[in-house]
């Protein structure tokens, strides 16, 4: 997802129209495991729609959703009762407060450099209890995921006014390493041009994600390849971690 686009309140209200609750997917995957902590951090939680379903469910512990773009945090804030925080990892030193945290829409792919990922690696640990459980997803680049965000994959959805607006992404070739950056465009209609954003994501393999874990003191509890649960294999669409403490 291009995050500094949908940053923007007006376009952050089209997030959930091109992202509506995935069945079957992410959401309905760490559900449960939010509905069975009693305290959750979602990091990266975008317009809250996890955070939202669990209440929603009858969850009554500690729900708190961190995010640092704020169009994304109002759109969540419409549930008063759920702790919503704008900003980063490094702006919250949680002590061993959550027994769930979560990232979900592979949000993790946001931390790009060794040093994002090993001091936000800490501060998840940080913030984690004893018996805690870190849960979160990361494309497999061994799916190569980056290849069909081209021009011709469009996204489309109607806005409230029943506009149409389209979506997507142009990668920058050659694509070398793990890093992917590209630009996302986005046309409506009533717009004067496309809306255009850059984002860069890392594709960590599972060997590296791995080394990061372990450097970090922590350890996988559990591993899949996909959201049915299946076991990760070299072409999985996805790497799905559940992590703890070491
Ligand atoms: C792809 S969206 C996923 C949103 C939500 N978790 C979901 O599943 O719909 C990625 C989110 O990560 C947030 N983000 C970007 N940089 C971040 C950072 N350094 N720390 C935490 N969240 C970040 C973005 O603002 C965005 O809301």
């Amino acid at each position: 997802m291009p995050d500094h686009l949908f940053a923007d309140p007006g376009l952050a209200a089209l997030y959930d129209r091109f992202h509506p609750w995935r069945a079957s997917g992410d959401l309905d995957f760490y559900l449960p495991m939010v509905l069975a902590a009693e305290s959750v951090l979602d990091v990266g939680c975008g317009t809250g729609m996890l955070l939202h379903a669990a209440r929603r469910a009858g969850h009554t512990g500690r729900l708190c959703g961190l995010d640092p773009a704020a169009g994304m945090l109002e759109r969540a804030r419409t549930r008063t009762d759920i702790e919503w925080l704008l900003g980063d990892l490094g702006s919250v030193p949680f002590d061993r407060e959550f027994g769930l945290v979560v990232m979900s829409g592979h949000a993790f792919q946001v931390f790009v450099t060794d040093e994002e990922l090993l001091t936000s690696l800490a501060a998840i640990r940080s913030a984690l209890t004893a018996q805690g459980r870190f849960a979160f997803d990361t494309r497999n680049p061994g799916a190569r995921a980056w290849e069909r965000w081209t021009p011709d994959h469009v996204k489309e959805i109607t806005d409230a006014s029943g506009a149409l607006v389209r979506m997507w992404n142009e990668v920058d070739t050659p694509v070398t390493g793990d890093v992917v950056r590209f630009t996302t465009k986005v046309t409506s209609p009533s717009w004067s041009g496309p809306q255009v954003s850059r984002s860069t994501l890392r594709f960590l393999d599972t060997g590296g994600l791995s080394s990061f874990l372990t450097e970090a003191g922590l350890v996988i509890a559990e591993q899949f390849g996909d959201w049915a649960g299946n076991p990760l294999t070299a072409s999985s669409p996805e790497i799905i971690t559940v992590a703890r403490r070491a």
